[in-house]
């Protein structure tokens, strides 16, 4: 039994954007998705950390969701910018469309051992919108991980492991919303993706920091 964790796998089985044309982190990317995450086993779980599928709906997400399903283990997906199958406000309908084969943290956590797996897509300022429109997408994040972490405490968990899609800082900067929150739960580890090639790994956090481990999990960074 353990736990991994894998971003940014933007798959399209359904849409003509593959990954490969971004150079030689990308190349053969689907495979080897395939083959390391059918390594897997069946009391293993996988958080998926966001931007899964370049499909618009669920209907163009089909193949690359089926795709997911197929790694043995339980599988846990978080939203990513690109997510477009995934309305915001019907997490939990795809919790129950989803039944018993794929499981969407978002408002809600779920448990392995004695963490509890906690959640958000999360924000960080990357110079594409303004600032106050920054803030506010934001501050909507900082609140559904709220509800996360107290969907969590509800239930008697004191341990946690925090996943967000975006970067937990904006780069340059020291601390954010996420990180004082993780803080102020005692969160053991922050996993999180959605940077791409060398030049944004070093974007925000990896490694120890005010006792928090940060990791880094985009496919790319990692080889998948
Ligand atoms: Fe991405
Ligand atoms: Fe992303």
């Amino acid at each position: 039994m353990a736990l991994y964790a894998l971003g940014d796998l933007h798959l399209s089985f359904q849409a003509d954007k593959s990954m490969e044309a971004f150079g030689d982190l990308w190349h053969h990317y689907v495979q080897k998705i395939d083959k390391y995450c059918g390594r897997l086993t069946a009391d293993d779980t996988l958080v998926l950390t966001g931007d899964h599928s370049w499909g618009k709906n669920l209907a163009q997400c089909a193949t690359d969701l089926k795709f997911i399903e197929s790694f043995p283990g339980r599988k846990i997906l978080l939203r990513g910018n690109h997510d477009m199958f995934w309305d915001a406000k019907k997490t939990q309908q795809l919790n129950d469309l989803f039944k018993d084969r794929l499981y969407f943290l978002q408002n809600n956590f779920f448990s392995y051992g004695p963490y509890a797996l906690v959640g958000t897509k999360g924000y960080c300022y990357e110079g594409l919108d303004t600032f106050e429109h920054f803030e506010k997408i934001r501050d909507r994040e900082v609140q559904r991980l709220q509800v996360s972490f107290d969907a969590a405490v509800a239930a008697g968990y004191d341990r946690f492991i925090m996943f967000l899609h975006y970067p937990p800082t904006s780069i340059g900067e020291f601390s954010s919303p996420f990180t004082e929150m993780a803080e102020s739960y005692g969160v053991e580890h922050v996993v999180y993706s959605h940077c791409h090639g060398r030049e944004r790994f070093g974007d925000s956090y990896i490694g120890e920091v005010n006792g928090i481990e940060y990791h880094l999990v985009s496919g790319d960074y990692l080889g998948f």
